[in-house]
């Protein structure tokens, strides 16, 4: 079945739906519940089922959702003030079959990953065309850059593949950190036993300020709507 005859939304809402299902049926959401909330159109649809419980704690990854959660009644806590969460619930642009990821579609890859690493648990809700056999493999790979010196770190970034500036139509994006973000196509597959190094050496350019790579810290359990149903990859019981 091509792309555009898939109804992605139906998709996205399958999979938050039942990421919270598994969510409710593996946790006491009665108790008092600290958790990370991410970003993006997918795990979006999961916002007003957190709002329902009484005793939720939401630590946001951008601000678009810290809106979003403040306008139904949730109360919010700043990743720096809220220790050790529960859970982190997020959306990923890639998910590769040892779901490693890639994130940062929508540039809050910075303070995803903070949240992400403070989380006891990272569950991944995202559509069927988000699974791929390697990273990079249909996404370019995110780079938050500091503004200051961004040519020269957009022009070291390209020993990896073809970089480029995120631009919106009012110019260069800029992030919640109000930095920049360079997209880099990545010139060959990684090798899957360096990615974790190959993400750590990214960060150590000058100007980097954090890549999309989640494999040092990539996903626990990953929730997929697909066109046959919820797929659940990384739970041992499924
Ligand atoms: C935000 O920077 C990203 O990491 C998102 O989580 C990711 O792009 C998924 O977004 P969608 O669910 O909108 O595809």
């Amino acid at each position: 079945m091509k792309e555009k005859d898939i109804n992605r939304e139906e998709l996205k809402r399958l999979a938050a739906e039942g990421a919270m299902d598994w969510i409710e049926n593996h946790y006491d959401v009665n108790r008092e519940l600290r958790v990370g909330v991410g970003s993006g159109s997918t795990v979006a649809y999961s916002f007003s089922r957190f709002a329902k419980y009484q005793n939720i704690i939401a630590v946001p990854t951008s601000s678009q959702t810290r809106k979003e959660l403040c306008e139904l009644g949730v109360e919010i806590e700043q990743p720096e003030n809220s220790g050790t969460l529960d859970f982190d619930l997020d959306g990923a642009d890639e998910v590769d079959p040892e779901l490693n990821l890639i994130k940062g579609g929508g540039g809050c890859h910075y303070r995803e990953k903070i949240v992400a690493k403070q989380s006891k648990q990272l569950f991944i809700v995202v559509d069927q065309t988000k699974l791929v056999d390697y990273l990079g493999q249909s996404f370019p790979l995110p780079v938050e850059v500091s503004p200051e010196s961004m040519e020269e770190t957009r022009d070291l970034l390209s020993v990896y593949g073809e970089p480029r500036f995120r631009r919106t139509d009012g110019g260069l994006f800029r992030t919640d950190n109000d930095n920049v973000i360079v997209d880099v196509q990545l010139a060959e597959r990684p090798d899957k036993e360096k990615l974790g190094k190959l993400e750590e050496e990214i960060n150590k350019i000058d100007g980097v300020v954090e890549n999309g790579f989640f494999v040092n810290r990539k996903a626990d359990i990953v929730f997929v709507g697909t066109e046959q149903g919820l797929r659940i990859i990384g739970d041992e019981n499924e």
